[in-house]
């Protein structure tokens, strides 16, 4: 049990709760974590007419998973407890949301038979084309996005069994297969090209830059470096436990609402600028800055109290250390660079100075202010082409893998109830309606 920075000689397996009205003591079991803080079981407090009070979730586990792990002041992320760098370095998309989904790493015939599961469940049906049709063409892709994936729900209802295990199954090779799809007809859609169709014959991230950006006039031949690079950002952001649109899936989800739904309803929630738009902002960012001499102008306006202005990438709510997917996407960003011949990309120069200086600024080092994974990923996709407008798109059909990991891991528990918040009530007392004619 971690209290207070803390770590107890002995793990304590219940706390005491007090009151200062002489109301009798409650006790309350602690449970115990595999890593990380221990979390005490306070479900039995609502019998004793005492709830807690804990806006944002700061200090509440909404849930037990098995699924993903974060120590933000040591900076680790694990993914069913294999840490992210060795992940992104030896793994790829599909065998990593295998792991997140199944909780091992894949045999050859099990990775074999889900990779071929999820290309298969790429197409889209043929009268889905008629929903896109139903947007204006200047949509933001996340509208379309969350427009059209609540309403495949449409096209698979009845058959779907929420507590049936090989039922979810489906719905993930669905989901996992059908996003990319759905991301880059909102992206042709936009530019006012044809969809390009889905290949069977093709990996997971081939298949989706190849529906990005080939088109019935020119050929597209995917660059294999550029292919890594892209499987290495989904990889970074399949899973994050229970962030905003993560806990709203399992919320939707815990009513047995339609995982297609569910999973709209995340993308919703993650299309908000606190959420998934920050890679945007630190291009705007380097932009502005323009050139690594005015650099300190910048670290001064970011140190000014009276200045607004916050140095984006910089900084995370959970992580009080190097975001440990800001290093692999540096990496990531380096060897695009590299390959693309764009070494001296004067955006990337002056993020590596604005790092670097950062790095040892007092002011940075005392509010332990990291690079965070949007530091250099803006940097990756516009080096890879793809538009500002679909970076939060590509993170949607990442993180559809870690939602439907977290949906499974839910619904597969026997015990599990739906969620409904309680509240602290500071509203009017009872009091007496008074017709129009008496009031004021
Ligand atoms: N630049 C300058 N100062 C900063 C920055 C920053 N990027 N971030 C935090 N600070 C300062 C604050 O002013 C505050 O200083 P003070 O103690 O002197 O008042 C101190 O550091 C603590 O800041 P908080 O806002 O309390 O930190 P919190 O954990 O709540 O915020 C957040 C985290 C929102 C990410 C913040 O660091 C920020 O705005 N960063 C820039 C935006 C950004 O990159 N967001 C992406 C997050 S990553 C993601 O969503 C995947």
């Amino acid at each position: 049990m971690i209290w207070q920075g803390k770590r107890f000689m002995t793990q304590p397996t219940k706390v005491t709760l007090t009151f200062d009205n002489g109301a009798p003591p409650i006790e309350l079991p602690v449970m115990p974590s595999s890593i990380g803080p221990d979390v005490i079981d306070i479900r039995s407090l609502s019998q004793h007419g005492v709830l807690t009070y804990d806006p944002g979730f700061l200090s509440t586990a909404s849930c037990s998973s098995r699924i993903t792990y974060i120590d933000g002041d040591a900076g680790l992320l694990y993914y069913r407890g294999y840490p992210i760098e060795q992940l992104a370095e030896h793994s790829d998309f599909m065998e990593v949301s295998y792991l997140l989904l199944h909780g091992e790493l894949p045999d050859a015939a099990q990775k074999a038979h889900f990779d071929k599961s999820v290309r298969t469940h790429a197409m889209l049906h043929d009268q889905v084309n008629t929903v896109f049709r139903g947007f204006r063409r200047d949509a933001h892709p996340m509208a379309v996005m969350i427009g059209v994936t609540g309403a495949l729900s449409a096209f698979y209802h009845d058959s779907i069994n929420v507590f049936d295990a090989e039922s979810r199954e489906l719905s993930a090779f669905r989901l996992i297969g059908k996003v990319p799809t759905i991301a880059a007809m909102s992206y042709k859609y936009n530019m006012g090209e044809p969809f390009v169709y889905p290949q069977y014959r093709m990996g997971y991230t081939e298949n989706f830059l190849n529906m990005m950006f080939s088109s019935p006039c020119e050929p597209y031949e995917v660059n294999p470096v550029l292919a890594r690079a892209l499987d290495r950002i989904l990889i970074l952001h399949a899973d994050h436990e229970q962030n905003a649109s993560t806990s709203t899936v399992r919320l939707a989800g815990s009513s047995g609402a339609n995982p297609f739904a569910c999973i709209a309803a995340g993308m919703a929630s993650l299309w908000g600028p606190l959420h998934g738009g920050a890679n945007e902002a630190v291009l705007k960012m380097l932009a502005e800055i323009g050139d690594v001499s005015r650099i300190p102008e910048f670290i001064a306006r970011a140190k000014d109290k009276s200045n607004p202005f916050r140095l984006m990438g910089f900084g995370h709510r959970v992580y009080k250390n190097m975001d440990p997917r800001a290093a692999v996407m540096r990496q990531t960003c380096h060897d695009v660079l590299n390959e693309l011949d764009l070494n001296d990309d004067p955006m990337f120069r002056i993020a590596l100075e604005l790092e670097r200086i950062a790095l040892q600024d007092e002011y940075f080092i005392a509010r332990k202010l990291y690079p965070n994974v949007d530091f250099y990923s803006g940097i990756v996709f516009r080096a890879l082409g793809i538009p500002v407008s679909m970076f939060t798109a590509i993170f949607a059909l990442a993180r559809t893998v870690g939602w439907m990991a977290q949906w499974n891991e839910m619904l597969a528990d026997a015990g599990h109830r739906i969620g409904r918040p309680r509240q602290q009530y500071t509203g009017d007392q009872r009091r007496d309606y008074v017709p129009v004619e008496r009031r004021g």
